[in-house]
Parts: C-alpha cells; structure tokens; sequence
C-alpha cells in the first residue's frame, strides 16, 4: 500500500472498492484505448498482476509543479473531496504531451500553462462542482504522462463538457499528443 500510486484496471469483470461503469471511450488525439465494460480505480495500490484485464494504466500523486501558493490557498479552499455520494458521473482522461513541452523551461511551461491558457483560472470556476485528481506517470516510464480523474453530479455533466472544451482550446493543448477521454457512471 502506498497512498501516492493509483492503478486502473478496464476488464469485463467488477473489481476494486469503487467500480465505474464505462459509458464510452472517445480518442480526442492519438490512438484510443480498448472498450472494456468496467473500470476499477485502486487508489494507493500498485497492482503488478492485475486479475483479467482489458487494459491497465498507473500513475503516482506528485508535487505541484506550476501551481502558487496564492493559487494554490485558492483551490483548497473551493474544491470537493472525491468520493462524495452525489458524484455518481466521473471521468479518467489520461493526457500526453509532447516532446516540445518537455523541451520547455519551467518558467516557459508556466508561462503557457497559466499566463497565456489560463488552465488554473478556468479550472477555478468550476469548483467545487468538478471533484478532481492529477496523477504523473512520466517519470516512471508510466503509460501515459498523466492521469486526470474527475467526480461530478449528473447535473454537472454538461458544466464538465464545457470546461474540458475550453481546456481543448488553449495553447498549452497544442502540446497535446495523446488525449483519451473516458466518461462513466458509478455501479450499483
Ligand atoms: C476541475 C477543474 C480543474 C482545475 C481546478 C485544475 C487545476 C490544475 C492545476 C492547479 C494543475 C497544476 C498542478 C501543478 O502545479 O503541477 C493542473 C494540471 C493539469 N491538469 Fe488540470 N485542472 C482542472 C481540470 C482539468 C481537466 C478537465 C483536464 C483534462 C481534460 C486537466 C488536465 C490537467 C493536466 C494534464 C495537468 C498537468 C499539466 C502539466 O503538468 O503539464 N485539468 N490542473
């Protein structure tokens, strides 16, 4: 058990503590992934063997790289703890970006990701409709080079459509080359 790895498993089977239901699997860029029934999120886990699966992906919790503290006070003041029993919609998008960015300087990766597409800004006002967590896999040869998951309302589905259009229209998804949007309902 560690609580910063993450492991999701797409199979035919249920499995996992909270299992999802997967309504559909759209590639935005690059190639798509399987279409599997389920999906199991086993968070703090590292599953090396996982019981049949369609496909696996993993990711670790991580510093902030981009973030300030000012920003940062913000966000945990107005966002929503992930589990909430209203939250029966969710979304797993695992992003990569491409070598350009990683070229980047930190000061230029912040530069675009914030000043220029303003990725915190918007993603603020949507807070704390849209429950969040951001999980790497870079670094560790993961993948994918991140893993985003998103909890909502059904009511909040089309404020969740709205925000990742607006994301899809900035600079920094210019350096997106692999986006794969996975949207489900929670079982049961
Ligand atoms: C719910 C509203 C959202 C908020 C408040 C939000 C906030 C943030 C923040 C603060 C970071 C930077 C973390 C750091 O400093 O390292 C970040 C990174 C990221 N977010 Fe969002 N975000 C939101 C929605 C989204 C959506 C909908 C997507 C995908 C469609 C997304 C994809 C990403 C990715 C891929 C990163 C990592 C960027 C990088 O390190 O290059 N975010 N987000």
């Amino acid at each position: 058990m560690d609580s910063a790895r993450v492991t999701f498993v797409a199979s035919g089977s249920p499995g996992g503590k909270t299992d999802w239901l997967i309504d559909r699997i759209s590639a935005i860029v690059g190639g798509p992934l399987a279409t599997a029934p389920r999906l199991a999120r086993h968070d703090g886990v590292w599953l090396d063997t996982p019981p049949a699966s369609t496909w696996v992906v993993r990711g670790v919790r991580s510093n902030i790289r981009y973030t300030t503290g000012r920003e940062q006070q913000r966000l945990v003041a107005a966002q929503a703890e992930l589990g909430r029993p209203t939250s029966t919609c969710a979304a797993l998008i695992p992003i990569d970006k491409s070598d350009a960015w990683w070229a980047l300087a930190q000061d230029e990766r912040r530069a675009i990701f914030e000043d220029t597409s303003r990725h915190i800004a918007i993603g603020a006002e949507y807070l704390p409709r849209i429950a969040r967590r951001l999980y790497h896999g870079r670094d560790i040869g993961a993948a994918f080079h991140f893993l985003t998951w998103f909890e909502y309302a059904p009511e909040d589905v089309g404020a969740f459509d709205e925000l990742v259009g607006r994301l899809r229209e900035t600079e920094e998804w210019r350096y997106v080359t692999r986006e794969v949007d996975i949207r489900l309902t929670r079982s049961g």
